[in-house]
């Protein structure tokens, strides 16, 4: 069905920003507001596909019509997607995931002190180089937001977190990345460049890319 190129197909989103907690008050998180992810979820859920939206922090409204799953911590968002990966198809990573968590989360409020004080971080899991490690048949598609040297970046990581594709945004160029209605991408895979998309509605760049997922999927399943 030409109109519904991934039914049948069950497809994870992660979107948002994490939460790492402090104290009960207070947390680190980031300028993630789930716009890229939630259209990515909906245009899956148009496409034909069963959608599972892994939802961090966010401002968007909550697409209709998918199972919503809601996390706060990395961790949770990892136990999240790993706890459904085996029967997952496709999972898009499109939320921004904090690389540290603070080493203790204090269980009362931290009282003020001393004129200064070091909050201890630790380094996260990365979700995404995880599943890219133990996935067999699934199709696994990243992000990067970067501001400077995209391009290389965006080639290590899709080859170092083993991602079918990966799609960078220059966050520094009005129209991408973090809060706005639109994006301007390019989608690489291990051997390069694939597309590189003009300043579109967020929504067109998720119809675009899940295009180009279904066509690799179709093209794999002719194989
Ligand atoms: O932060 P980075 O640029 O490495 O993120 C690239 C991709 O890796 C994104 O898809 C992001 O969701 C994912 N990621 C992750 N776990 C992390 C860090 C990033 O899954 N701890």
């Amino acid at each position: 069905n030409p109109a519904k190129p991934l039914a049948g197909k069950k497809v994870l989103v992660t979107a948002g920003g994490t939460v790492e907690r402090i104290d009960p008050v207070r947390y680190i998180t980031n300028d993630s507001s789930g716009k890229m992810g939630y259209a990515i979820a909906e245009a899956a859920k148009r496409m034909g596909a069963d959608v599972t939206l892994v939802t961090g922090n966010a401002t968007a409204d909550l697409p209709a019509g998918v199972e919503v799953v809601r996390v706060q911590s990395t961790l949770d968002m990892m136990d999240a997607v790993l706890a459904r990966f085996g029967e997952t198809d496709v999972v898009v990573k499109a939320a921004a995931v904090a690389d540290y968590r603070p080493a203790q989360r204090a269980d009362q409020k931290i009282k003020k002190n001393d004129d200064t004080m070091t909050l201890e971080l630790v380094k996260n899991p990365d979700i995404l180089q995880t599943l890219g490690e133990r996935k067999t048949n699934q199709f696994v598609v990243g992000f990067a937001a970067e501001t400077n040297d995209g391009e290389r970046y965006a080639l290590d990581k899709v080859k170092r977190k083993k991602s079918d594709l990966l799609v960078l945004n220059d966050v520094t160029v009005p129209g991408a990345g973090f809060g706005t209605d639109t994006n301007i991408v390019r989608i690489y895979d291990e051997a390069g460049l694939v597309e590189a998309l003009p300043q579109m509605s967020k929504r067109d760049v998720a119809e675009r890319l899940l295009g180009l997922v279904a066509e690799r999927l179709n093209a794999s399943a002719r194989r």
